[in-house]
C-alpha cells in the first residue's frame, strides 16, 4: 500500500512537470509545488463530491412510492406486511398498503371496477385529491363483464388491465426467455387418447365459440368437460384431464381486444396439448404467444377445414411435434396473485403520464369489442 502510494505521489510530481526538482531553480521550483498541491486539493474534492453525489442518488432512489388499494378484488384480502414488493417480487421502493388513512399520501389510488359496478364501494370523490395522486381503474374483466362505465368520465388517471394499451399492463400470462437452468429435456407430447377436448362452465348459443363447438362437434368427436357438460372439474384434475388430448379448444367467453386468459396460458400451454384459439385476431395473439405454438379459429376459411386440419396433424407426428419447439427457448409464466400485479404499477412510475385523464372510460374500454 505505501509503495503504491509513494508511486502515485511521484506520478503526480511528474505530471504537474517536477521530474527533477533537485537540479531546478527556486522560482520553478516554487511553482511545481504550488502545481501539486492544486492537484492534490481538486482531487479531495472531486472524491467529496461524488461521494456527496451517491448520497444524493441513493436517497432520491430510496423514496418509497405509495399504492394505496382502496378496496380488494373480490373481497379476498392478502397479507401486505414488510416490504412485501420487495419480500416478494424483487420490486424496490414500492409501499403497498391497504389502509385509508394512507389516502394523503398515496400516489396511486387503486380502484377494482367490479366492486364499484356492484355498488359495495364507492369512490371517495369527496376526499380532496393531493396534488398529483393518480386514481387509478383496474378490471381484468372483458368489456362485457365491465358494466356501464359511463358515470366514471372524468375520474381515473391511468388504466390497469391485461390491455397492451393500458398505462400499466396486467396480462394473464407472459413468456420469459428460457435461462441455461431451466433447459430440461424436452416435453415431448405422449399417451394422446383423444383429439380435442373443451371445458366449459358457461355455455351461452349466442357465444361465438359455441356456434363454432357446435360445428366442429359434428365433424370431428369433441370431449366436453365443465359444468355445462355436468362433468366438473377442479383446479386440480384440469391439466391432467387436458394433456391426453391432441387439441384444446381455449374458447375466450368474449371476443375484445388483447382478451386472452389463462385458457391459453396455463389451460393450453400448461397442459401439453395444442391450444386452438378463439379470441382476439391473430395479431394480437401473435404479439404475445410464440409462433407456431397455437391454432387460431381465423386461420382457416371454415371450421370443416380446420377439423380436418386438426385430423390430418394428430396424424403426422413430425408436424405436430412443430408445435412444442417453442418451448426450447420460452417459459410461460402465469400471474394470479393481485400483489404482483399491484407491485407492477411501481416499475412504471417514471414512465406514467404528467397529466391524463380518462374523459370516457366507457369508450376506452369497449373498443374493439363484440359480445359474439
Ligand atoms: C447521506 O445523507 C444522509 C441523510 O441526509 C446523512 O445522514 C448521511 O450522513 C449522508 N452520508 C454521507 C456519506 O454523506
Ligand atoms: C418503504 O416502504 C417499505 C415497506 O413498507 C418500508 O419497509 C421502508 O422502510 C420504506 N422506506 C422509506 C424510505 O420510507
Ligand atoms: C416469429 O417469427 C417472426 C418471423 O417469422 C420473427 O420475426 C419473430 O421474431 C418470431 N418471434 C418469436 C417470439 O420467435
Ligand atoms: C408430415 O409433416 C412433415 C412436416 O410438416 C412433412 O414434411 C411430411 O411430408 C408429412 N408426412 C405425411 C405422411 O404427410
Ligand atoms: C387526475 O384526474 C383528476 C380528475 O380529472 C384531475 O383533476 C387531476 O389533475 C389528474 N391528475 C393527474 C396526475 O393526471
Amino acid at each position: 500500500m505505501w509503495t503504491k502510494g509513494w508511486d502515485f505521489t511521484e506520478d503526480l510530481f511528474n505530471f504537474v512537470g517536477c521530474k527533477n526538482m533537485k537540479k531546478m531553480a527556486p522560482g520553478s521550483m516554487k511553482q511545481c509545488l504550488f502545481l501539486f498541491m492544486l492537484c492534490v486539493s481538486l482531487l479531495y474534492f472531486l472524491g467529496r463530491f461524488k461521494r456527496g453525489f451517491k448520497n444524493y442518488t441513493y436517497h432520491l432512489s430510496n423514496t418509497n412510492f405509495t399504492i394505496l388499494l382502496w378496496h380488494w378484488p373480490f373481497g379476498q384480502s392478502l397479507s401486505l406486511n414488510g416490504d412485501v414488493c420487495w419480500d416478494l417480487y424483487k420490486v424496490p421502493n414500492c409501499k403497498l398498503v391497504d389502509q385509508r388513512s394512507f389516502f394523503p399520501k398515496a400516489d396511486v389510488v387503486v380502484f377494482h371496477n367490479r366492486e364499484l359496478i356492484q355498488g359495495s364501494q364507492k369512490l371517495p370523490i369527496e376526499l380532496p385529491r393531493p396534488p398529483g395522486q393518480r386514481w387509478a381503474w383496474m378490471s381484468l374483466e372483458s368489456p362485457a363483464h365491465n358494466g356501464n362505465l359511463q358515470k366514471f368520465a372524468d375520474v381515473f388517471n391511468m388504466t390497469i388491465s391485461y390491455r397492451r394499451d393500458a398505462d400499466v399492463t396486467i396480462p394473464y400470462g407472459e413468456l420469459l426467455p428460457k435461462e441455461a437452468e431451466d433447459h430440461v429435456a424436452q416435453e415431448s407430447p405422449v399417451n394422446k387418447r383423444s383429439l380435442v377436448c373443451w371445458v366449459v362452465t358457461n355455455y351461452q348459443d349466442y357465444h361465438k365459440r359455441s356456434q363454432v363447438y357446435k360445428k366442429l362437434n359434428a365433424i370431428v368427436p369433441v370431449n366436453v368437460y365443465g359444468r355445462w357438460a355436468n362433468a366438473p372439474l377442479s383446479s386440480t384434475e384440469l391439466l391432467p384431464r387436458i394433456s391426453p388430448c391432441y387439441f384444446y379448444l381455449a374458447f375466450e367467453n368474449s371476443v375484445a381486444q388483447d382478451y386472452i386468459t389463462e385458457k391459453l396460458w396455463q389451460n393450453g400451454y400448461q397442459s401439453g396439448a395444442v391450444p386452438v384459439v378463439l379470441g382476439p385476431p391473430i395479431s394480437d395473439y401473435k404479439a404475445v404467444a410464440p409462433n407456431h405454438s397455437f391454432i387460431h379459429v381465423d386461420q382457416f376459411t371454415s371450421v370443416r377445414e380446420m377439423g380436418e386440419f386438426l385430423q390430418q396433424l394428430a396424424k403426422n407426428q413430425t408436424q405436430y411435434n412443430e408445435y412444442f419447439t417453442w418451448k426450447q427457448k420460452w417459459k410461460v409464466k402465469i400471474y394470479n396473485d393481485w400483489r404482483e400485479r399491484l407491485c407492477k404499477i411501481c416499475k412504471h412510475k417514471n414512465s406514467l403520464p404528467q397529466y391524463k385523464v380518462y374523459s370516457d372510460l366507457e369508450a376506452w374500454d369497449k373498443v374493439n369489442y363484440s359480445l359474439v
